[in-house]
């Protein structure tokens, strides 16, 4: 099991550029099954999440090969349509194939992980919207069998939720049914934009996609195309974190300035100052002083604060010059690296979706374990800062959703070995 040792106090500073939207080359790859033919995705993240997608598509007969940061996915193989246990297990996330392979094959079979380190994960809202779009379903014991004897037809769906997930798999779903299907109150997150850029490049008709109504009118077939997938809103938002929290002065390359409007206005009631350039994005943390606190901080869907930024962000809260109040309003166990701060020094109390933050003038290098993805990414930026050596465990979880963190760092000048 491999850990990551971090000898903090050490200044971030200099370019880097943010890798490829995990949330984003999840589904796009899912998507891939929709179509004939080759994709291309360029700026794809080389990470566990994404590896377990090419192998739940190699599985299902597809070909899916990596070169550095391309993926080639060639579909004309389909052959299955169940998803093995274990390959769900490995990341939630594969609950978007659901809605691919069950328009591509007709049918399709998987076994749910249940919860996750932040929480229950249900997926009542997916289930509900395929069953109008004419899928049968069985469930037992967490087990899912779809089929669609008749083919899907377009239907009228209203999500209870700006859910991204069942977004997803709708839209997934309804891009070759039959007939028009409307989303209201859809999420608007940008990788929901970023997928439907994907698919109608293959020749869908999806309109509205980062609006709160979208519209696919059913069409008889995809082919595969080139695409570069987004940067990753969440990773850039950690680097401002690291950067604030290590008095730092780094420059974001590749970003989409438009993705981080939530999370740059909290970075500049830290103190932060920032300036913005057509795709590249510079943080300056506040010259010898402390960060301010952030007052309240609420997760909300996008365009609101996200709630994967708010374990990072909640790190560099921990050392700022006061108190700052954090509401998770998303996921109903996402506090955990909480009390691995704590263990570092941190004054944090929470209770249910509320986190008070206490600011202190230090944190303290420790031994803390990782039990979830951002909450690894908000110890490693809490590691950046502290006096001494942090050693953090549970690495396997960073490494779903962060590219070779530690050379990020170390390239901007932090003090981080994996071991
Ligand atoms: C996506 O998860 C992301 N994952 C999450 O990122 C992200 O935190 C989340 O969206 C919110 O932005 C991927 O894109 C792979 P949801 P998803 O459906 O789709 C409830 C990370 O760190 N809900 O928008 O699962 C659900 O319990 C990960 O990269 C239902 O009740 O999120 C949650 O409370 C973590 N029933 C809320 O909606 C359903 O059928 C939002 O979930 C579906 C969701």
């Amino acid at each position: 099991m491999s850990k990551m040792l971090i000898t903090g106090r050490r200044r971030l500073c200099g370019d880097v550029t943010v890798q490829g939207a995990k949330n984003s080359a999840l589904p796009i790859l899912a998507a891939t099954v929709l179509t004939k033919g080759e994709s291309v995705l360029y700026n794809c993240p080389d990470l566990s999440d994404v590896e377990a997608s090419l192998q739940i598509l190699r599985y299902l007969g597809l070909k899916a090969q990596r070169s550095g940061g391309t993926v080639l996915v060639q579909s004309d193989g389909l052959s299955r349509h169940d998803i093995p246990d274990e390959l769900m297990r490995k990341t939630r996330s594969s609950i978007v194939f659901l809605g691919a392979v069950l328009a591509s094959a007709g049918r399709v079979k998987l076994c749910l992980p249940g919860g996750c380190e932040i929480g229950m994960r249900p997926i009542d809202y997916h289930l509900k919207a395929l069953r109008r779009l004419g899928a049968v379903i069985r469930e037992r014991h967490g087990c899912l069998d779809c089929r669609a004897p008749h083919g899907l037809k377009g239907a009228d769906i209203t999500l209870p939720f700006p859910s991204v997930g069942a977004t997803e798999d709708i839209i997934l779903a309804a891009c070759t049914a039959s007939g028009t299907t409307t989303i209201t109150n859809a999420a608007r997150e940008p990788e929901i934009t970023d997928l439907a850029d994907y698919l109608n490049k293959c020749g869908a008709q999806i309109h509205g996609a980062g609006e709160s109504t979208v519209i696919i009118d059913g069409v008889n077939s995809l082919s595969g195309i080139d695409h570069a997938i987004i940067p990753d809103r969440i990773v850039a938002a950690t680097l401002m974190s690291c950067a604030a929290m290590t008095g730092g002065d780094i420059t974001l390359k590749g970003v989409v300035n438009s993705h981080l409007g939530a999370v740059l206005s909290v970075f500049e009631d830290a103190g932060c100052t920032f300036s913005a350039f057509e795709n590249e994005l510079r943080i300056k943390a506040p010259e010898g002083k402390r960060l301010r606190p952030m007052k309240i901080v609420r997760t909300m869907p996008y365009p609101g604060f996200p709630t994967d930024a708010q374990a990072p962000l909640l790190a560099a809260a921990a050392i700022a010059d006061g108190t700052t109040v954090f509401i998770e309003n998303i996921f109903e166990n996402r506090y955990r690296h909480t009390a691995e701060l704590v263990r570092m020094g941190a004054d944090i109390k929470t209770e249910g979706k509320f986190a008070v933050v206490e600011g202190v003038e230090r944190l303290y290098g420790a031994a803390v374990e990782a039990t979830d993805l951002r909450g690894a990414a908000a110890l490693i930026a809490a590691g950046l800062c502290a006096e001494g050596v942090t050693e953090l465990s549970g690495v396997r979880f960073l490494e779903r959703g962060y590219e070779h963190f530690e050379l990020t760092l170390s390239a901007l000048g932090a003090d981080v070995k994996k071991i």
